[in-house]
């Protein structure tokens, strides 16, 4: 049955006559059908064996409601980082987190400033909140302009939106460009830091932006994830450091006491340990990011230089058009919709067969597009 056509009447302004898209859903075509996912920016491997055997035993207790304090967990990463337990908090995925990080300071019509090209996931966020805000366009190389982030920063700002390995770029912030922005975000703005590709910048000998910011005299917030180098997206897990605990009990407040699976936690901390597999993928990854970004230079296309599990290239013709193409072809692949890359595709890293179908797809589909 069709709504009301006065329902949107009683929704916010900024909710009215809204569409939305899920990234994630499979279309009927696709479904039961051999797809080479590569567009979300998964772990193209299951869950370390050890993580999939604590999930599996715990199955029996799901008639319960898990402790959605990650007790165990928490301290774990307490131990690892040095930041209080008490200012440790969970969210199903970091996508939860990073949108109550935004509503614990921003009311509609607060200022913000970001970068333009950064997760469209933020961009939702936005919109949602109601915020007003300050889009810093990235360099012409696809780096945050730290500068111009930094300088969009007025009397009236209440969040900085930063985020090290960005997505889509794959492009990371060094360590001096971390503390700058540290030291330059006034001490009555909250910095936040989406650092959900914290491992491969590790991996790739860069900087960790926790240990940086701990430094910082205003609040400040970090976020992190299972979802990537640890292959569990589906277990919905991300964590957020806060500056106080004060911060964190507000972002609890938000996230509600029963947003975490109780595969959860028992899951991470089995991946936590197993390190053998952790740097399994971690090496897998870059060998296959290896072959992408080289593979995409052979086709004549101009990737950017990720650190993550994934690559952004220009193609020199419609991003929308290449991957409709390779989706026609049973490899899904994403692309960049901002103004000013339009020519642009994101490629997840993928098994090493994946990355060989990829490649010989995308050579015929830009053949094909460039005649
Ligand atoms: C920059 C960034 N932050 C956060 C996330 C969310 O990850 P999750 O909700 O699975 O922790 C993603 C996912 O692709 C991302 O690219």
């Amino acid at each position: 049955m069709d709504s009301n056509a006065d329902d949107g009447a009683y929704l916010r302004r900024n909710m009215q006559n809204r569409t939305f898209f899920n990234p994630t859903t499979i279309p009927a075509e696709e479904r039961g059908k051999q797809i080479i996912r590569m567009d979300l920016n998964e772990c193209p491997y299951p869950p370390s064996p050890k993580a999939i055997a604590a999930m599996q035993a715990h199955a029996d207790k799901l008639n319960r409601y898990p402790d959605g304090t990650c007790p165990q967990l928490t301290e774990r990463l307490a131990a690892m980082t040095g930041v209080p337990a008490r200012q440790i908090c969970w969210g199903s995925g970091s996508t939860q987190l990073l949108k109550s990080i935004m509503e614990m300071v921003i009311a509609p019509g607060d200022h913000l400033v970001s970068p333009s090209l950064l997760w469209h996931r933020f961009h939702g966020v936005y919109e949602t909140l109601d915020a007003d805000v300050t889009m810093v366009d990235n360099l012409a190389d696809g780096h945050i302009d730290i500068d111009g982030l930094m300088g969009a920063i007025g009397n009236k700002t209440r969040l900085a939106v930063l985020l090290t390995p960005n997505n889509p770029t794959g492009l990371m912030l060094d360590a001096d460009q971390i503390r700058l922005v540290c030291d330059e975000t006034p001490e009555n703005v909250l910095l936040f830091i989406d650092e959900a590709y914290h491992e491969f910048a590790i991996h790739a000998g860069g900087a960790d932006a926790l240990e940086i910011v701990k430094d910082r005299k205003g609040p400040w917030v970090v976020s992190r994830t299972f979802s990537k180098a640890y292959a569990l997206a589906g277990a919905r897990l991300g964590y957020a450091y806060c500056s106080s605990e004060e911060l964190a009990n507000a972002l609890r407040l938000i996230t509600s006491t029963f947003n975490i699976s109780a595969f959860s936690e028992v899951g991470a901390l089995a991946a936590l340990d197993d390190i053998e597999y952790k740097n399994f993928i971690m090496d897998s990854n870059a060998t296959e990011r290896g072959r992408i970004i080289d593979g995409l230079k052979e086709l004549g296309c101009k990737p950017m230089q990720s650190v993550t599990n994934f690559v952004a290239a220009e193609t020199g013709v419609p991003g929308d058009q290449v991957v409709a193409r390779m989706r026609a072809r049973g490899i899904r692949i994403g692309r960049l919709a901002d103004a000013g890359f339009e020519n642009y595709v994101r490629i997840s890293m993928g098994q090493p067969s994946d990355t060989d179908a990829c490649l010989a797809a995308l050579k015929e589909v830009l053949e094909d597009l460039r005649r």
